[in-house]
């Protein structure tokens, strides 16, 4: 089943991008801005895939949110969004054709087969659809890392998960155009952090991805330690290992996910129908738990550490 892969990179997209290449076949990235401006964030892609030694497209979607401006994550993932390592510029250049319609051209090349893996902010997927609301149908799976499904989100809006945050029109776009996706977010994957000290290990191989993912990790790692988290938190290598393993999921629940547009304190939130009091079919299979020694196997291996 080939992948393809909607982001924002990001340190934790890194190690996604990582896993992907070293379990699965990934038809292309597409890049969105997020955690940094579009630029950085296809640079940073572009370089991750030289690193790999991969020949994946890479193609750049879209520089902003649908309809309002949003603040980046460079407090977190660095200015450059790769820890401002000052790593050398890729050679390798961003394919001709925009996210969004690569993203179409690709669904119907693998018409009911592609795995969709978004772990940005949902932009090009939005525009993706808005252009062809039938695109559902030719997907074999969506995975979507986002959204905070009891409130305890990441952002200043204290609700709000960062990539339903930045563009919640796009995502309400995805979540009501797709009749059902897999949820991974941002509270399964503090559930899920890796213990500060094994992943230190893990990083410490030779191997070229474990030194590059070292370097741009560096930062994301300390940032974690300062806010007492409870290890390194790499919410997007959850999502990956969800979509690359669905059978690595151990608990999981089918509920109505919304996501709030206007709300002052609350826009970005995702509203869940816990109780099934609304009666809309639910759209979403959201992820409580994964086998944590599996997702460690396959994070491990991504860093030829295994
Ligand atoms: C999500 O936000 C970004 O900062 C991460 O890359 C991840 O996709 C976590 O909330
Ligand atoms: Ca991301």
């Amino acid at each position: 089943m080939p992948l393809l892969i909607d982001t924002d990179p990001g340190v934790d997209d890194a190690l996604a991008i990582l896993m992907a290449h070293a379990h699965g076949e990934v038809a292309a990235l597409t890049v969105t801005a997020g955690n940094v401006g579009l630029g950085h964030a296809l640079r940073n892609a572009l370089k991750l895939v030289e690193t790999i030694g991969a020949d994946t497209p890479v193609f750049a979607g879209a520089a902003a949110p649908l309809v309002r401006a949003a603040a980046d994550a460079a407090f977190v993932h660095g200015r450059d969004g790769f820890g401002d390592t000052g790593y050398r510029a890729p050679a390798r250049r961003a394919a001709d054709e925009h996210a969004a319609l690569a993203l179409l051209r690709l669904s119907h090349a693998h018409a009911g087969r592609l795995t969709l893996v978004a772990i940005g902010p949902l932009t090009n997927l939005a525009l993706a659809l808005r252009l062809d609301p039938a695109l559902p149908t030719r997907v074999a799976r969506l995975v979507v890392m986002g959204g905070a499904v009891t409130g305890r989100g990441n952002t200043q809006l204290v609700p709000a998960e960062f990539n339903i945050g930045f563009d919640p029109e796009a995502a309400h776009v995805v979540f009501t155009g797709f009749p059902h996706f897999d949820l991974v977010d941002w509270e399964a994957s503090v559930r899920h952090a890796f213990d500060f000290e094994r992943f230190e290990r893990w990083v410490a191989a030779a191997d070229p991805r474990a030194r590059f993912y070292a370097a741009i990790s560096r930062k994301v790692r300390a940032f974690n330690r300062e806010r007492g988290r409870p290890g390194v938190l790499a919410a997007d290598a959850l999502a990956m290992a969800v979509a690359l393993e669905p059978g690595i999921v151990t608990r999981a629940e089918d509920r109505h996910v919304a996501v709030e547009l206007d709300g002052a304190l609350t826009r970005g939130a995702t509203v869940v129908d816990w109780e099934r009091r609304l009666g809309a079919p639910a759209n979403a299979r959201i992820v409580l738990d994964v086998d944590q020694a599996r997702f460690e196997a396959l994070a491990r291996a991504a860093l030829g550490t295994a």
